[in-house]
């Protein structure tokens, strides 16, 4: 069989895992060909492509970001680009395309099988948000830089007495958020799915400062939103205290608590020092196994599907079903981190 993989959308920890793992067991335990596209979707539409043998991915397992480059550009964006897509896979002869991606690149992988591709999805992001898959890789790497940011501001937040908002990754979903300042005993999470109150969150870390505590830090996803018309921002660029409008939940979030407790407060944005470097072991082995299972796939037939962690098992999960909605933080999750805040 002859195989196509591509890395499409924002990179994670664990993509050259993937690669790796498909080019052994479709090469070495099915005598298939594999190529690779360079940097996702595009290299599809462009023909941009080589060959990946086994010298190709030596060495890669433990490599962050991804030797095939990564892109946003989507098919359907582009004129002609279904078609396009289509053309390049026959004059190819493949028999297979495994995309490795998350919301949106996925997207364009049910469009293009619904097109007639043959397609299996593997499931990538540190956001950790795609449904039907328990967890993606990429995720525990990233909780584990997060987690030991917030360990060490821990110490420098004491030392000066200051409130420090660490804004995450997580445009849509506070998993990252979550999961970090649960591991590190934050004491606020805010997330896109539940909008906060800055009266509620103030009295927070207020009482802590009233119990003799020097510090506190709030662990922000990037998404998080205040409930409407809470914040003092208006629409005009300023605040209500005449500060300028800052972009980004932190450096709202700092000025905001700042002025309202009367305690020094800083944004920290994590930004994408979340995304690179060596993925842990477990997100190794993640997105090992899912290479192994795509390949699988890819010689059922089972086309149309992506694979996926339920439990301790890989299945294959419709492509349909997986980009439907975004998996978001689910209530009961959000209270059992509540609880330890
Ligand atoms: O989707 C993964 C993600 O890391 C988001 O959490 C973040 O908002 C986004 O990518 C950043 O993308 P870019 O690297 O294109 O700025």
């Amino acid at each position: 069989m002859r195989i196509g993989v591509l890395t499409s959308g924002g990179d994670c920890p664990g993509l050259n895992a993937v690669i790796r793992s498909i080019v052994h067991r479709a090469v070495v335990d099915h005598s298939d060909e594999v190529i690779g596209f360079q940097d996702g979707w595009k290299g599809l539409l462009e023909c941009d492509y080589r060959k990946l043998d086994l010298d190709a991915v030596g060495g890669i397992l433990a490599r962050g970001g991804t030797i095939l480059g990564s892109s946003r550009v989507q098919p359907a964006h582009l004129r002609g680009g279904v078609q396009r897509a289509k053309g390049h896979v026959a004059d190819l002869g493949l028999d297979a395309i495994i995309p490795i991606g998350g919301e949106g690149t996925l997207k364009a992988a049910r469009m293009l099988s619904d097109a007639g591709l043959p397609i299996v999805g593997v499931p990538k992001t540190i956001d950790n948000d795609i449904a039907g898959t328990d967890v993606t890789f990429g995720f525990d790497t990233a909780v584990g830089v997060a987690t030991e940011a917030l360990d060490r501001l821990k110490t420098t937040a004491e030392s000066h007495q200051r409130v420090l908002i660490v804004e995450v990754m997580g445009r849509h979903t506070g998993w990252i958020a979550l999961h970090s300042g649960m591991a590190a005993g934050a004491h606020a999470i805010v997330v896109p799915e539940r909008p906060f109150d800055i009266d509620e969150l103030t009295v927070r870390i207020g009482d802590r400062f009233e119990a003799g505590k020097k510090f506190a830090i709030v662990v922000a996803a990037e998404g998080a939103k205040p409930r409407a018309g809470s914040m003092v921002f208006d629409e005009g660029g300023r605040d209500v205290y005449g500060h300028e409008r800052f972009a980004g939940i932190a450096r709202q979030l700092s000025v905001e608590l700042e002025e309202r407790l009367g305690k020094e407060a800083r944004p920290v944005i994590l930004g994408h020092v979340q995304r690179g470097g060596t993925p842990t072991a477990y997100d190794r082995v993640l997105a090992t196994r899912f290479g192994w299972h795509a390949v699988e796939a890819v010689h059922r037939g089972e086309f149309g599907h992506l694979t996926a962690l339920q439990g301790t098992d890989i299945r294959m999960v419709p492509l349909a079903d997986a980009v439907e909605d975004l998996k978001t933080v689910p209530d009961q999750r959000y209270a059992e981190a509540e609880c330890v805040l």
